[in-house]
């Protein structure tokens, strides 16, 4: 059967982190490898009073196909979000890795060029190559892309769009400061080049102020992508795309032909807790819960490791990018850590030619303080056995 399957799928690579999940779920082993939200802070109550509230005030026509682009109610709260944007420039997706399947769907003819950060989220770089799409990687660093390679690229290549993680990215908790997203959007301006804007993060920021995003500077060039699954829960399956409405039109041309709709009783529920500033006590509550994890993690590293490695402390999001120096390659470390009960996802999976690489990405939400520190005792243990 296999001989008859795309060569898409013949090509693809398990996702690493899927192997990772399954090794964790099935034993005691700490995990600092997902990008789990802590499941034990989802909001049932509010999701049992908004769900109860809409059998008994609506009726049965609340189940039934509906339209592509959304319930208006939650696009309006959406578009709140951004400076003077529209109900009609926001549509509604499953999930924003729907929303880069999408864009994908919408943009890409076999081969076009794209530019991604490197390192990046490694679903897109797996969803990139399913749509054999030509990738070229720009460096990031901890304030921003290297802008003078990201223009030679738009001019040598002439990408399509650029996919940008710029706060809290994944993996690495990097945020752009606002003079690189100023060099950006002139770059993009001048080479005429997408900004393929991916935030799923923004929202938990621990320390310092937030920044603009690149959906307001550059509203005409932006495609952003959003999402409640790291803010509500992953499971609700609700992200949206905000762009001009030309290419709103085009997206839902090709949101129709996959699954004609989201559906609609979770878009009530979220919008309800948007209208009612639910979400964002919520939100608020999920930060002072976070912080603290943060720092733990950031705090035993300090103490176990010392100088033997490298990382910038992050001021949100939910990752920590550890330069583990004195291992070339972090897949071997990951084996030994493994061992010793704990995981991490080795860096070289986010680098679109997956070289070696000497980094780890360490998550903390989805651990107890006490795992945290466990966890970092054992992985110590593994890296002094090198
Ligand atoms: C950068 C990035 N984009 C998109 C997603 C997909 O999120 P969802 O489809 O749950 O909205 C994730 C999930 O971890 C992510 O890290």
């Amino acid at each position: 059967m296999k001989s008859k399957f795309a060569k898409r799928i013949t090509t693809a690579s398990r996702s690493f982190t899927r192997t990772i999940l399954d090794l964790t779920s099935q034993n005691s082993i700490i995990s600092f490898a997902g990008g789990l939200p802590d499941a034990a802070l989802f909001p049932r109550e509010n999701i049992e009073k908004h769900a109860k509230n809409l059998f008994e005030t609506q009726d049965n026509r609340l189940f039934q196909y509906s339209n592509a682009s959304g319930v208006e109610a939650l696009k309006i709260e959406i578009a709140k979000k951004y400076t003077h944007a529209l109900a009609s420039e926001i549509m509604l997706t499953n999930g924003s890795q729907q929303g880069l399947d999408l864009v994908c769907k919408t943009f890409l003819d076999e081969k076009d060029c794209i530019v991604v950060e490197d390192p990046s989220y490694l679903a897109a770089l797996g969803l990139f190559h399913m749509y054999n799409a030509t990738i070229k990687a720009v460096p990031l660093h901890a304030n921003g892309v290297d802008v003078q390679e990201l223009e030679r690229l738009f001019k040598t290549y002439q990408p399509k769009f650029f996919y940008t993680i710029p706060v809290f990215q994944n993996p690495t908790g990097y945020s752009y400061s606002l003079e690189n997203r100023q060099e950006v959007v002139k770059i993009a301006e001048k080479y005429n080049v997408i900004l393929l804007e991916d935030s799923p993060y923004e929202a938990l920021r621990y320390d310092g102020k937030s920044t603009v995003s690149f959906a307001d500077l550059l509203p005409k060039l932006t495609i952003a992508l959003g999402t409640f699954s790291k803010t509500l829960a992953p499971d609700f399956r609700i992200g949206w795309i905000k762009a001009p409405q030309e290419i709103i039109s085009a997206l839902t041309l090709s949101k129709e032909s996959t699954d004609l709709q989201n559906s609609k009783f979770f878009q009530y529920i979220c919008a309800r807790m948007m209208e009612k500033g639910e979400l964002n006590a919520h939100i608020q509550k999920l930060v002072e819960y976070y912080r603290p994890k943060r720092d733990a993690l950031v705090e035993a590293l300090k103490r176990y490791f010392g100088e033997s490695i490298e990382f910038v402390i992050p001021e949100g999001g939910m990752f920590l990018w550890v330069n583990f120096k004195k291992c070339a390659d972090s897949m071997q470390l990951f084996d030994k850590a493994i061992k010793k009960g704990v995981a991490f996802v080795p860096g070289s999976v986010f680098f679109s030619d997956k070289r070696i690489s000497s980094y780890g990405r360490l998550n903390y939400t989805n651990s107890t303080l006490e795992q945290i520190e466990e966890g970092v005792k054992a992985l110590h243990s593994a890296y002094t056995e090198q």
